[in-house]
């Protein structure tokens, strides 16, 4: 049998339509539109890719947006300029500085600077605390896309083995943190332990986010378990993510696409989260 596919651009679709809908009650009821800011630094072709789509997709759900942009060689203190002014903009509601930043920037001390109730990415050491000790974050919007995901076709997940692939801070850890959340037994797994086909074939849920073409083959796979593919891997195939669908999608139970899955969910959560930090703000 062959797993169900969780079209994650139909689920973000339905998304974005209730973020939109949530706008226009805000604008009618409280007279606020809510803002996003976002702040590129340098050319690189996939953030520009990246800054345009949210902006187009901002626009799109009837918030206000905003794009700042800042030559590859921009000193450091133009950019904390350029986010000291965002904290301080009441127009703004969430502010995202796409990564990477060019190799001379203090990233940390950029992602420090942005105020924790904007910080819509929930880059912010405070987020990231709120969120390991089960308070209210602002979670990252990757993790929080595929928990979303989870959600949708389980329902309770409490109790599963979930097995993580990768430690990233914008994807892994804070995915393991949600599911712990979830009252998962949760692993986090990455590219340094033993063992890893073992330790997939434990996991009812699988979340690779690892950034290796089709790392995870389908006989790691458990039958019947739930996958959801981070990976955005550009190859001569073509976009693939890190888990190898063809074998993959004959063994999961269900399994999300590239593209078409998790890719779709990160935007809509990113403007989801701004509607919250602007209801958080309006409180
Ligand atoms: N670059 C790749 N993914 C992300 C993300 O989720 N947020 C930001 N700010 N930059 C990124």
């Amino acid at each position: 049998m062959t797993a169900t596919i969780i079209d994650g651009k139909a689920f973000a679709g339905r998304v974005r339509e209730k973020v939109a809908a949530h706008v226009a009650r805000l604008k009618e009821e409280h007279g606020i539109t809510p803002g996003l800011a976002v702040v590129l630094v340098g050319d690189d072709p996939a953030s520009e890719v990246y800054v345009r789509s949210k902006g187009k997709m901002t626009k799109a759900v009837g918030m206000l947006s905003l794009e700042y942009r800042l030559q590859a060689d921009a000193a450091q203190d133009e950019v904390m300029r350029v986010v000291a002014e965002l904290n301080a903009n009441p127009e703004v509601h969430g502010i995202l500085v796409q990564l990477p930043l060019p190799r001379h920037m203090d990233e940390a001390e950029v992602l420090a600077a942005i105020d924790p109730a904007k910080d819509v990415d929930g880059f912010h050491i405070s987020n990231v605390g709120l969120l390991g000790t089960g308070q209210r974050a602002m979670v990252p919007c990757t993790p929080l896309g595929c928990l979303m995901m989870l959600r949708d076709h389980h329902g309770d997940l409490t109790g599963m083995d979930a097995v993580v692939i990768g430690r990233s801070n914008i994807v892994g850890k804070p995915m393991a943190q949600l599911l712990l959340g979830e009252s998962c037994t949760v692993t986090i797994a990455h590219s340094r332990t033993r063992n890893l086909a073992d330790v997939v074939r434990r996991a009812d849920i699988v979340v690779a986010a690892v950034g290796r073409p089709k790392m995870v083959p389908g006989d790691w796979i458990k039958p019947g378990a739930t996958v959801i593919d981070v990976g955005i891997n550009r190859t001569e195939d073509g976009l693939v993510g890190d888990v190898d669908f063809a074998s993959a999608v004959e063994v999961a139970g269900a399994i999300t696409p590239v593209p078409g899955g998790v890719g779709p969910m990160t935007i809509a959560c990113l403007l989801a989260n701004t509607v919250t930090a602007c209801c958080r703000a309006n409180d």
